[in-house]
């Protein structure tokens, strides 16, 4: 293991006041950091008010705040701030996308998703398949590989749109983003990312992804919930109406009709969670400086120790993720339900997710309905992953079929 790269589990309070807790479920959520949680109360003692509207001063600043949060989140993404505009979550971001894209639609025309995707970037795309007559397609998962099968030929002259994961929930799986980009881009067909699995762990620039749209949700980079972050290409936002219209979002407004604003801004209708989002801001310059400390690799290496351990157990089959993963790994025991390991984990003060993680097609690649997810963070230590595969072994003892 590297050893320049030191946990810093100091600087988590909630992992402070509970040292005997191994939490290992940061892909649904990650805990947070003291300076996060600071930057939330400095924000509420120092400078809350609403936003965009007040001419007194307070009003300002919070404005500043909200502003100052955009640009470390464009610049986050390498984007443009007049092209991020912040959103309550990664769901209503898809689902605002899902109703307002600028696409005249047809019936049979087809929108290619892949069979990795989050429910959140497969239910939005369902309801408006119903509402136009549309036909979803997906990529599927090479089940020996985890990665993406032959998806050349499933973009044709009736696709519209790609809205694609860029890492699997699930096992952790990057997706080559970018090459279906290129492909999209030379018939012109607008790609949209989830990025909410991949945000923790992969660089991201919407540039080098080539993508028209890219969400993820602050929460799973160490910020809080109520906040995503949505970038929109000006070709895709300035020929969009917003996901929800109201106060905030129009310059004019006459009886019967409105004029909107002509920025990103209209994309935020109502009064935004500045406290949440300027938190979220500082969570991911907090992770930057992770990642200058080395946080990416001690991660990738504590999962390839995870995964060995794992793979020693013959009683266990871990998913496959291919070369390039986030430091998640789930796995299935043939002989005792994911629900009955967690919750033998979770007395052991080990807190993983099983089930089917809210991705109940990709886990039909192997016709399973139930997995156990191991997902790593910064704070997770190489003792953690040690004493999680101690319980595991007896788990396997106590709950595993008995030898006669
Ligand atoms: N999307 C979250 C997960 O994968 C909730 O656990």
């Amino acid at each position: 293991m590297t050893d320049s790269y030191q946990p810093p589990v100091a600087e988590f309070p909630l992992l402070q006041q509970n040292p005997q807790l191994i939490y290992l479920d940061s892909a649904a959520t990650c805990q947070v950091p003291a300076a996060v949680l600071n930057s939330y109360q400095h924000y509420f003692t120092t400078s809350h008010a609403n936003v965009h509207r007040g001419s007194h001063r307070l009003g300002r600043t919070a404005t500043d705040m909200l502003e100052r949060a955009r640009g470390i989140a464009a610049d986050f993404i390498g984007a443009q701030p007049a092209d991020v505009a912040f959103s309550p979550s990664t769901t209503a971001a898809l689902n605002g996308l899902a109703q307002q894209l600028p696409v005249n639609w047809c019936a049979g025309d087809e929108i290619l998703l892949t069979d990795a995707e989050h429910h959140a970037n497969i239910l939005p795309w369902q309801r408006l398949a119903m509402q136009h007559r549309l036909v979803l397609r997906f990529i599927p998962v090479d089940p020996v590989s985890g990665q993406l099968g032959e998806w050349q030929q499933l973009i044709n002259e009736r696709t519209r749109l790609i809205s694609v994961t860029l890492a699997s929930n699930i096992t952790g799986a990057v997706f080559p983003v970018a090459d279906l980009s290129d492909a999209a881009r030379q018939r012109e067909i607008p790609v949209i990312v989830d990025a909410a699995q991949a945000v923790a762990h992969t660089r991201l620039n919407v540039a080098k992804l080539d993508c028209d749209a890219l969400v993820f949700s602050g929460h799973k980079a160490y910020g809080l919930p109520g906040c995503a972050v949505l970038y929109m290409h000006s070709r895709l936002w300035r020929r969009m109406e917003p996901f929800v219209v109201g106060g905030g979002v129009v310059s004019q407004v006459s009886r019967h009709e409105a004029e909107l604003i002509d920025s990103i801004q209209r994309f935020e209708a109502g009064t935004p969670n500045t406290g949440a989002i300027s938190a979220t801001a500082t969570a991911l310059e907090w992770l930057q400086e992770q990642r200058q400390l080395g946080v990416s690799v001690y991660l990738q290496q504590l999962r390839q120790q995870l995964l060995s351990g794992l793979q020693q157990r013959s009683w266990l089959q871990v998913l496959p993720a291919g070369d390039v993963h986030t430091p998640v790994v789930s796995f299935y025991c043939p002989d005792i339900h994911a629900y009955d390991l967690a919750v033998w984990l979770d007395e052991h003060q080990i807190a993983v997710r099983a089930g089917h993680h809210c991705a109940q097609l990709l886990l039909q690649s192997w016709d399973l309905t139930a997995v156990v997810r191991i997902s790593l963070a910064a704070y997770t230590t190489e003792k953690q992953v040690q004493q999680l595969l101690h319980h595991l072994d007896e788990a396997w003892q106590m709950l595993g079929p008995t030898v006669e």
